[in-house]
């Protein structure tokens, strides 16, 4: 097992009506600023259930932050921010708002540009403003971990940014029923694909981590299957939810190496095309699990096979290659296509990728063994 520390300060508001609980959370001279993405949570409801319990608090409302949040639309919140002083952030929306939130909360104090924080780390010289947030679609783990992904309209780039956790997080499973299928299938595929970049990569590190890990990935198939037969399902919505969060909130990754590989090539096929984030992961990871299959991942690969898709007889590499393509179809029942070309995308989307990392040098994968030359063959599988 690798050195680790563990620190994770974000309270978790859960259940149904939990948004009651919301007064009781912030500061009672909070300014807040609120921040929502298109418009779903006007038509579902939780707009008017959030704002019933905020008489009495100065509010002023952002509206407008798209999937796959772009820093030109944050920096006028972030204007708006400033302009208004507001002293605390809540995020109403899915990972999209969350995520932008945590750059706004960072940008706000500071004097530096939005995208140069993306590109060179938050600004520790000022005091981030406190961030709650609540959430409405299962999938990034937003709610409870200090990442956040931001894209850049003007140079097609998305990237990783690293700052404070929510300090509170409130999870109602029933603002989950009017996700169209199609998000949930992304969710989904997000919280299990979460759950491998941190679990299939060295064997034997830690046990316990891989139970863990292993009980959220063969929850969620059960919860998947549950949730297509019966959309209305509460208890089936609510441990989604809780699979999601527990998927990226860095409990089930103490100790052990990590990947992201996965993550990594998928975030440019969304800069590139604008395919939702969780659907690119499902037609990288079985192209990357297949070419990196009799390399380092092999002991954890049989071991997945034997206890996610119980596959015990016949030799190693066939166990393999069978777990490899359960996987792949499990995503396909999601309703979710897993070939680039399924979706019109060809040769100059996989040139531009491979170009941006042979031009950024960059080296992927728990072993960094995945460089320019290994994309190119991952994604002529893809
Ligand atoms: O914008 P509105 O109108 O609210 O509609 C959203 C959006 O169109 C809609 N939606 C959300 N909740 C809904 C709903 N529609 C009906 N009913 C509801 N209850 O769903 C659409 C997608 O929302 P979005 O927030 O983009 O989805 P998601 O939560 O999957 O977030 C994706 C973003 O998170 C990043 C992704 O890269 C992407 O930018 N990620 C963030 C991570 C993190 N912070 O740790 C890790 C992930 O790997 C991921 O990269
Ligand atoms: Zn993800």
């Amino acid at each position: 097992m690798n050195n680790f520390t563990f620190h994770n300060p974000t309270k978790l508001v859960f259940g149904k009506d939990s948004i009651l609980e919301l007064p009781k959370l912030l500061p009672s001279d909070a300014k807040i600023l609120l921040t929502f993405g298109g418009g779903s949570v006007k038509r579902n409801g939780v707009y008017e259930a959030v704002i019933s319990q905020l008489s009495g608090f100065q509010t002023v409302e952002f509206w407008g932050i798209e999937p796959n949040p772009k820093v030109e639309t944050l920096r006028k919140a972030i204007a708006l921010g400033k302009q208004e002083g507001v002293t605390f952030v809540l995020a109403v929306g899915g990972g999209s708002v969350l995520d932008a939130s945590k750059l706004i909360v960072n940008a706000i104090p500071s004097e530096r540009d939005a995208w140069d924080l993306v590109l060179h780390g938050a600004d520790r010289s000022v005091q981030t403003l406190p961030l709650g947030t609540v959430l409405t679609i299962p999938a990034t783990g937003s709610e409870m971990n200090r990442g956040a992904v931001i894209s850049s309209e003007a140079t097609h780039e998305k990237f990783g940014f690293y700052n404070e956790y929510p300090l509170f997080s409130i999870l109602d499973p029933s603002y989950t029923y009017s996700l169209p299928d199609y998000q949930i299938a992304c969710g989904i595929a997000d919280s299990f694909i979460h759950v491998i970049e941190q679990y299939l990569t060295r064997a034997g590190e830690s046990p316990l981590m891989d139970r863990w890990a292993e009980g959220i990935l063969l929850t969620l198939i059960e919860e998947a299957d549950k949730i297509k037969a019966q959309p209305a399902d509460y208890d089936a919505r609510a441990t989604f939810m809780l699979s999601a969060t527990m998927a990226l909130n860095g409990f089930i990754s103490m100790g052990v190496t990590q990947d992201w590989a996965t993550h990594r090539i998928g975030h440019e096929i969304t800069a590139l095309t604008g395919l939702t984030h969780g659907h690119t992961l499902v037609i990288v990871l079985p192209a990357l699990l297949r070419e990196q299959a009799g390399k380092g991942k092999h002991a954890k690969l049989l071991q997945y096979a034997s206890r996610i898709w119980g596959l015990t007889e016949g030799s190693e590499d066939e166990r393999i290659t069978q777990a490899i393509d359960k996987t792949e179809a499990f995503f396909r029942s999601l309703g979710l296509e897993t070939r680039l070309a399924e979706r019109g995308f060809g040769d100059d989307l996989r040139e531009e990728i491979v170009r941006r990392f042979r031009e950024r040098g960059t080296l992927l994968g728990e072993d960094q063994d995945i460089d320019h030359e290994a994309v190119a063959h991952i994604l002529a599988r893809c």
